[in-house]
């Protein structure tokens, strides 16, 4: 794999194809378990978990909803749990088993934020799969119940991860090269 440079960026190649779809093969297979019987209701954090929540799915075998949710992006802090600030779930959500699709877990405010959302809603059960896992960073106490692969503190892009809006076609993952 060749370094890629995105605008004024240089990334280089961290996580190859092969090592994410035998992720998302097993997070898969765990959902598969887990809801035998049930009828989860996926919903994907946009934008940048398209691509995840898309070839989770392929894998998926059990009768499932899907949706998708957007959440503005954040400036300097965060209040917590700011609702008015969300968009695009329109579905009636009450009393189904969502499981959430994020692309990357870093402080968790996001996380914290839609957990908020979804909980007054009436929703019967919440688990949370993320592809990726910056474990120094989070500091939320959600657990989070799907976890393809956890990345040290540094910036990625690629695999529907973005930086300044380009590299979400990246079919791999590329890391900032800060030299
Ligand atoms: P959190 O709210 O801090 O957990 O961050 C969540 C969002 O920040 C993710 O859904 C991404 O959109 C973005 N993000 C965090 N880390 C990265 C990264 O390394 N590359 C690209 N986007 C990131």
């Amino acid at each position: 794999m060749d370094s890629v440079t995105l605008k004024d960026k240089l990334f280089t190649p961290f996580i190859g194809e092969e090592k994410i779809q035998a992720s998302i093969g097993e997070i898969a297979e765990k959902i598969n378990k887990d809801y035998r019987g049930k009828s989860p209701f996926f919903i994907g954090v946009l934008n940048g978990s398209f691509m995840f929540l898309g070839d989770l799915l392929k894998s998926i075998k059990l009768e499932c909803k899907v949706s998708f949710i957007k959440v503005a992006s954040y400036e300097g802090t965060t209040s917590t749990g700011n609702v008015n600030e969300l968009i695009g779930l329109v579905e009636d959500v009450e009393g189904e088993d969502i499981i959430l699709v994020e692309d990357i877990v870093d402080t968790g405010n996001t996380l914290e934020k839609l957990h908020e959302l979804l909980l007054n809603k009436k929703i019967k059960s919440i688990k949370v799969a993320t592809l990726l896992y910056k474990s120094e960073v989070y500091s939320k106490k959600f657990p989070i119940d799907y976890i393809g692969i956890e990345i040290p503190n540094k910036f990625v892009v690629g695999y529907g991860l973005d930086y300044d809006g380009v590299g979400r076609n990246l079919n791999s993952i590329y890391v900032i090269n800060n030299n």
